[in-house]
């Protein structure tokens, strides 16, 4: 039995939003053929999130000191480690979002940022960081709305990428993607190029 995390980065229902439509399409199509693996989903656009400010860096590094934090650096340290103990203990990890303003939402970024920690996620050698969490199998699931797997928006690219680094950064090489990409570009052909998209996200996951 397996524990699977599912990340969802985008906090519309999946009739308008392909990210979420590859979320659900992926999640059914698991559940259905992993019926015994535990399944963990985590909404970052419903839950309390709090920037990674001065505060929180204070408490993450004192308890890594073994200094007395303030009950507000305990808090927002507990918070940020809840979800980076969670995605350490998770055996497979789905995490499903769309490229906005080239990037990635705001509640997602945060959320990574809890995950790179020094001596969780990676640790510092002298030949540079090395990831920690090697072991881990992750799907990517990706929607935007233009084409920037090849052609004049390619390097604008900072959605997959950015996530895939962040990843490689901690280890994590066994890395499945999904992209959907040109459904705003060409609407005329948004309803097959979803449609496939989809299709692709159950086919995946039978094999996850
Ligand atoms: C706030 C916001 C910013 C966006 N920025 C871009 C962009 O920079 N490039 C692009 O091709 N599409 C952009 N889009 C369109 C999304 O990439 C597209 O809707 C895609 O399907 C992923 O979002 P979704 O999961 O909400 O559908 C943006 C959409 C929103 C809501």
């Amino acid at each position: 039995m397996s524990n699977v995390l599912f990340i969802k980065a985008n906090g519309r229902p999946a009739d308008s939003s392909v990210s979420v439509a590859l979320y659900e399409n992926f999640l059914e199509s698991y559940k259905t053929s992993h019926p015994n693996d535990q399944v963990t989903e985590v909404n970052l656009f419903e839950v309390d999130l709090p920037y990674y400010d001065g505060t929180m860096m204070s408490g993450l590094h004192k308890e890594v000191a073994g200094e007395p934090l303030s009950p507000e650096e305990k808090r927002l340290a507990d918070i940020a480690n809840g979800y980076l103990n969670q995605f350490l203990e998770a055996d497979k990890v789905v995490m499903a979002f769309p490229l906005w303003n080239f990037s990635i939402p705001a509640q997602f970024l945060t959320y990574l940022f809890y995950l790179n920690q020094a001596g969780k996620t990676f640790k510092y050698t002298p030949e540079g960081p090395v990831g920690l969490v090697g072991d881990k199998k992750v799907a990517l699931l990706n929607a935007r709305g233009g084409i920037y797997s090849d052609g004049p928006l390619e390097s604008h690219e900072m959605s997959l990428s950015y996530v895939k680094n962040i990843l490689n950064h901690f280890g994590v090489t066994d890395i499945e993607t999904l992209v959907v990409e040109g459904h705003n570009a060409t609407p005329d052909k948004a309803q097959a190029i979803i449609k496939t998209g989809c299709d692709k996200a159950c086919c995946l996951a039978e094999t996850f």
